[in-house]
């Protein structure tokens, strides 16, 4: 599955790590593939970008099937999870438009590679760019991160749109899984508004329940770079909400 959304900030790093954190715990075969630049999943995840490692930006250079095996790592977050690291050599794979199989890269590099997994997670970059694209090209699903909020609204059916075209043009096996409202505040009329208007312009069975609150232990998870799991009781709220998205991703993974 793609999450994906061409704003940053939104949380699409948020709803990766959520449910790996969740399929982590509940001993969920899964790979995450960081195809954003910036990394911040592969960090959270324990790995350090440009370390010298392997990254999903070689995965698109070699153009080979299978080329992400020797390139996949363990990450630390327990033996369920395994990472195909993001880096800053992204940034050029973003304008590499002109080469062949440009789009299809990504679902080259991962043939068989994905058998030994029951989920695959892509954290894409905040962008409708070719690593995006690469990301949709090869996935079955995506999944659309927003925000409550007017702007964040305004962007969803340019991300829709841009689903539709690579149903159409490259990936027939593209599912819409849904719309995600995360950091969504505890009160807000503003927020209950939003809502009720994304399940208008997209149907109300597209946008996923439960909705992500907007908690601190979210942000702290992120900074410790541990699963929001780890933290128990301070954190059921919102692992009980990643939880319940795993299960409706791997419903929606088995339909
Ligand atoms: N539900 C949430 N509660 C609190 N903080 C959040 C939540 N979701 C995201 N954040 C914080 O917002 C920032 C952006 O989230 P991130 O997942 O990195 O967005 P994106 O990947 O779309 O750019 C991060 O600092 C993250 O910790
Ligand atoms: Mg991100």
């Amino acid at each position: 599955m793609a999450i994906l959304n061409q704003k940053g900030g939104v949380g699409k790093t948020t709803v990766t790590l959520g449910l790996a954190s969740a399929a982590a715990f509940a001993g969920v075969p899964t790979l995450v593939v960081d195809i954003d630049p910036q990394a911040s999943a592969t960090w959270a995840l324990g790995v350090d970008p440009g370390s010298g490692i392997y990254t999903a930006g070689d995965a698109l250079t070699a153009n080979r099937s299978g080329a992400a095996g020797d390139m996949i790592t363990e990450g630390g977050w327990g033996p369920s999870v395994w990472l195909l690291p993001g880096g800053g050599d992204l940034t050029e794979r973003e304008t590499d438009g002109g080469r062949a199989n440009a789009s299809g890269r990504l679902k080259k590099a991962l043939e068989g590679v994905t058998d030994d997994f029951e989920l695959v997670l892509i954290d894409c970059a905040p962008s409708l760019g070719l690593n995006t694209l690469n990301g949709l090209v090869a996935a079955d699903l995506a999944l659309v991160v927003v925000e409550p909020s007017a702007f964040s609204l305004r962007g969803v059916t340019s991300v829709t749109d841009t689903i539709d075209n690579v149903f159409h043009d490259l990936n027939p096996d593209l599912d819409i899984a849904g719309v995600v409202l995360n950091k969504v505040p505890a009160v807000s009329a503003e927020a209950d508004r939003r809502i009720d208007e994304l399940g208008r312009m997209v149907g109300r069975k597209t946008v996923w329940k439960p909705s992500i609150p907007q908690r601190v232990i979210v942000n702290q998870a992120h900074g410790e770079r541990r699963p929001v799991h780890d933290y128990g009781w301070r954190a059921s709220e919102v692992s009980q909400v990643f939880d319940q998205l795993l299960a409706r991703l791997r419903r929606s993974a088995r339909a």
